[in-house]
């Protein structure tokens, strides 16, 4: 019998034969406070915005990275902050023109802007519709006013059920409401009531978050008392059965959609498309076929810092993702989230390989019952989406 020769691993690079489609995300990063478990790039507005100059620095950011659309028209855009409903409508109607102006748009992109009820009229509302946002997501949190005490938030929960009334009035057809649960001091009953009066607003999206306690923010310095880990899995078990039972299909750890309502743009995401992030510490992703890898962009973070450098190399840095270990990993960190998973197709095309280069792990994954085995899907079973980064370790 003769010896098989060694098999030398050549990392073979990333092989790109299509790119995948682009997205916007676009940063706005003031807030009127600063909430306690939050550790986004937001920072407390002192005095009146600087949104029109900060417009005109989106804009040159824009302008300075727009070849890396490489021909592709942008299909979904968000404004993200921060709280960008504390942007004037003069200041969102320069900038979508601007971007329009900058870029090429899809003609019926989504274009989603986060609202605070704390920041919430209904002329603001109509003039951002008019510029043409078409989504709006309003973060809620909780309707219990004991809740929204102690999470710092600035509105009360009359304000949580008015804001969704006044997108409605302003012409909203497509709302996302952001609710948080494992609240300190939760409850099952509790949790599931502020869902309860979530649906009867009837918003076509709902993310319902589990409260986490992030690194370097005023919970992580003071942890407040969260609910044990029974309470959670009974308030999740309950919340999602009546969550199905208004008809909001769970396609994401997170997220719930009415049928044909799903978020475009974080599913895009999810399924390692590509976007440009513009906005103070934004960041963008750019699949680069003649360089055989993919680019991660990130912004300056501090807003001031920001509006000077925007549009130059300073404000920018950047991480190559050109190892096949590499780009797999990251796909599958995001496509598993999703409960329909994404095909194998996805994986080739998107992380620049064939799907062999992952077969071992998958192999392992779906013999310890956390993959599902169907030819041509990687998807995680509810088992192995339940321990989401034990799955991912066998790819790391
Ligand atoms: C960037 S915030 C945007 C919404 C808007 N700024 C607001 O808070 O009303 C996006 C969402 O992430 C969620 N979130 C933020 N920090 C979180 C945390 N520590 N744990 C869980 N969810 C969190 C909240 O539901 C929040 O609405
Ligand atoms: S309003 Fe939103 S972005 Fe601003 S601090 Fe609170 S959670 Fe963070």
């Amino acid at each position: 019998m003769r010896t098989p020769a060694p098999v030398l691993r050549v990392d073979a690079g990333l092989q790109f034969d299509r790119l995948p489609p682009l997205s916007l995300y676009v940063h706005l990063p003031w807030c009127v406070r600063k909430c306690p478990y939050c550790d986004f790039n937001s920072y407390e507005a002192r005095g009146a915005l600087p949104d029109l100059e900060y417009v005109d620095a989106l804009l040159r950011d824009l302008r300075s990275e727009i070849e890396l659309a490489q021909g592709r028209a942008i299909e979904t855009i968000y404004f993200g902050g921060g709280t960008p409903s504390l942007f004037s409508a003069a200041a969102i109607a320069r900038l979508l023109d601007g971007l329009k102006s900058a870029a090429t748009i899809a003609a019926d992109a989504e274009i989603t802007l986060e609202a605070n009820p704390g920041a919430v009229d209904v002329a603001r509302f109509a003039a951002f519709r008019e510029a043409g946002v078409n989504r709006l997501s309003v973060g809620i949190q909780s309707f219990r006013n004991e809740k929204l005490h102690a999470l710092g938030r600035v509105h009360d929960s009359a304000q949580a059920e008015a804001a969704v009334a006044t997108a409605r009035a302003a012409g909203f057809a497509n709302v996302n409401v952001d609710l948080m649960y494992a609240l300190p001091g939760d409850d099952v009953a509790g949790a599931v009531a502020d869902l309860e009066r979530a649906v009867a607003l009837e918003p076509e999206h709902v993310s319902w978050y589990q409260l986490t306690l992030e690194p370097n923010t005023a919970f992580e310095r003071r942890p407040p008392e969260l609910p044990g880990d029974d309470v959670v899995a009974k308030i999740e078990e309950q919340g999602r059965a009546l969550l199905a039972a208004h008809g909001y299909e769970r396609y994401e750890i997170s997220g719930y959609a009415q049928r044909g309502r799903r978020c475009l743009h974080n599913l895009n995401y999810w399924q390692f498309g590509d976007y440009l992030g513009v906005g103070a510490g934004a960041h963008g992703k750019v699949t680069l076929p003649e360089a055989g890898h993919i680019a991660r962009r990130a912004k300056t973070r501090n807003p001031r810092t920001y509006q000077l450098q925007a549009g130059n190399a300073a404000a920018t840095s950047e991480e190559r993702v050109a190892t096949r270990e590499q780009a797999a990993l990251e796909f599958l960190m995001n496509a598993l989230r999703l409960l329909d998973g994404t095909t194998v197709e996805t994986f080739e095309a998107r992380a620049g390989q064939p799907e062999r280069a992952i077969g071992a792990a998958r192999a392992a994954a779906a013999a310890r019952g956390w993959l599902s085995a169907e030819p041509g899907l990687l998807r995680a079973t509810p088992s192995g989406l339940e321990r989401l980064n034990k799955l991912l370790e066998l790819f790391a």
